[in-house]
């Protein structure tokens, strides 16, 4: 298998940073394909913890190469500090980072409109105030700034002096907010613009070369299925599409070129931000998973919100991903339970006409439907026994071993990564994978 994408199955935060970096084992090439600084995906190794924002999570592993694929919208800024810390761990940054002439570039404007956008809407979202919704927002509308023009020595002052035109009659007329003083932001950008050049690569060659040399190609989505601007609970969603798909447009490879797709799924579920979470805790609940799982946002801090395993939704996910398998984290977290609860369905009150109630086992793409619905569960006994230290599915208590076989069996696919902890130790493949 030479080229594997690994997607989010849930609402994000899954573990993606900790299975890409045991997956890269067997990888030359890594690949972020959507998102931007928006992620924030944490890798625990060699005593040290390093969260990834913008670089692929592979490239702790010596000698590899990490691509930022056309996807993705770049803040420049972001990027650069994410490189030093890189550099500051023994990476040799020039040769391992490459970034796409195709991506789009984030400035201080779109993090300003992302958040007045948010203050002034009727339902808040809850995003991570980091400009990615108004860059896509100017990428869809063909007004958008990319790497490549970021690059473009001369003619770079002239398509900013544009959109700083542009952005300031929008906040001037439609926020009533200071302008964006232009001078002092091409500095800042022509600065950035030195340091990134040299990273610059025309992506999807890049790739397509290395693909013929038979190099092997990990593609990372960042945040989940459920947070997909198509496929997610829209509108609670990124301006992306995270799920595998995404890394075709993302990266410029080939739906053909994809030999297998790995969903990732935590042992239970979380939500950071707005939007219906079917399977919610109660208050005592989440205190006591939000501390055992250590639940607060790598990116914003902001504590996640909590729930039991949503089988609708993970099954939502491996259907349009085309999961071949799914790597389950986090079951650490659940040592402690006695019962274990799994959402099979959901009970839509008012869905079966004339006020009756129907079941549905199929993920609803109506919002409204949804935030109604209630889950239907089937609960489990749980182990009560660490598992951190397991180093294979025999040496989990039998208990644990009956959730894994019925998550499989509930999302028809098998199972091909275990995480038990935080640590890259504690992580073990099943079968071929
Ligand atoms: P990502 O965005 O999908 O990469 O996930 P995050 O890094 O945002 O969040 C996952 C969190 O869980 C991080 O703090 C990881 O270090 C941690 N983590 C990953 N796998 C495990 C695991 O199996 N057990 C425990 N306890 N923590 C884990
Ligand atoms: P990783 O890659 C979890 C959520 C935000 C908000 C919504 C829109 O670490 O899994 P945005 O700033 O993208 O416009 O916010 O999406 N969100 C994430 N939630 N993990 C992420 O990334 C997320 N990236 C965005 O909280 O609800
Ligand atoms: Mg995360």
């Amino acid at each position: 298998m030479r080229t594997t994408v690994v997607v989010g199955a849930q609402w994000g935060d899954e573990g993606k940073g900790k299975v890409i970096d045991v997956l890269t084992e067997s990888a030359d090439i890594l690949v972020r394909y959507q998102g931007g600084h928006n992620a924030g995906h944490t890798v625990v190794a060699e005593g040290k913890e390093f969260i990834f924002h913008l670089i692929p999570s592979g490239l702790l592993h010596r000698g590899r190469v990490g691509l930022i694929g056309n996807g993705v919208v770049i803040d420049p800024e972001a990027l650069l500090e994410e490189m030093g810390r890189l550099e500051a761990h023994g990476i040799d940054v020039a040769r391992a980072v490459k970034v796409s002439d195709q991506a789009h570039v984030i400035f201080p404007y779109h993090k300003r409109l992302d958040l007045l956008e948010e203050a002034s809407r009727a339902g808040r979202i809850g995003t991570t105030g980091r400009g990615i919704g108004p860059c896509y927002v100017d990428k869809a509308a063909r007004a958008g700034l990319r790497v490549a023009d970021l690059c473009d020595g001369s003619g770079f002052a002239e398509k900013l002096k544009r959109a700083v035109a542009e952005k300031n009659r929008l906040l001037k007329r439609l926020y009533d907010e200071p302008p964006v003083a232009y001078g002092e932001l091409l500095e800042r950008y022509r600065g950035y613009a030195k340091r990134i050049a040299p990273h610059v690569v025309n992506g999807a060659r890049f790739l397509q070369e290395a693909m013929a040399k038979g190099k092997r190609v990990l593609f990372e989505g960042a945040q989940g299925t459920l947070l997909d601007v198509d496929h997610g609970t829209y509108p609670y969603v990124t301006s992306s599409n995270a799920t595998a798909g995404g890394a075709c447009t993302g990266a410029g490879v080939p739906p053909t070129a994809i030999d297998r797709v790995i969903g990732v799924v935590k042992a239970y579920t979380t939500r950071v931000g707005e939007g219906p979470l079917p399977t919610e805790f109660p208050a005592d609940l989440m205190e006591e998973i939000r501390a055992k799982g250590n639940e607060f946002g790598a990116t914003t801090g902001r504590p996640r919100r909590c729930g039991w395993f949503d089988a609708v939704v993970a099954r939502h996910a491996v259907c349009i991903n085309g999961c071949d398998a799914i790597a389950v984290t986090k079951l650490d977290v659940l040592d402690e339970m006695e019962t274990i609860q799994i959402c099979t369905g959901y009970r839509d009150p008012a869905g079966g006409g004339a006020g009756a109630a129907r079941t549905i086992r199929d993920f609803p793409s109506d919002i409204d439907c949804l935030a109604r619905c209630e889950p239907v569960y089937e609960s489990l006994p749980g182990w009560c026994r660490p598992t951190g230290e397991a180093e294979g599915f025999d040496e989990l208590p039998p208990q644990a071993q009956r959730y894994l076989k019925r998550l499989e069996a509930l999302l028809g696919v098998p199972i091909c990564l275990i995480s038990t902890g935080s640590k890259r130790e504690q992580a073990f493949k099943i079968g071929r994978w």
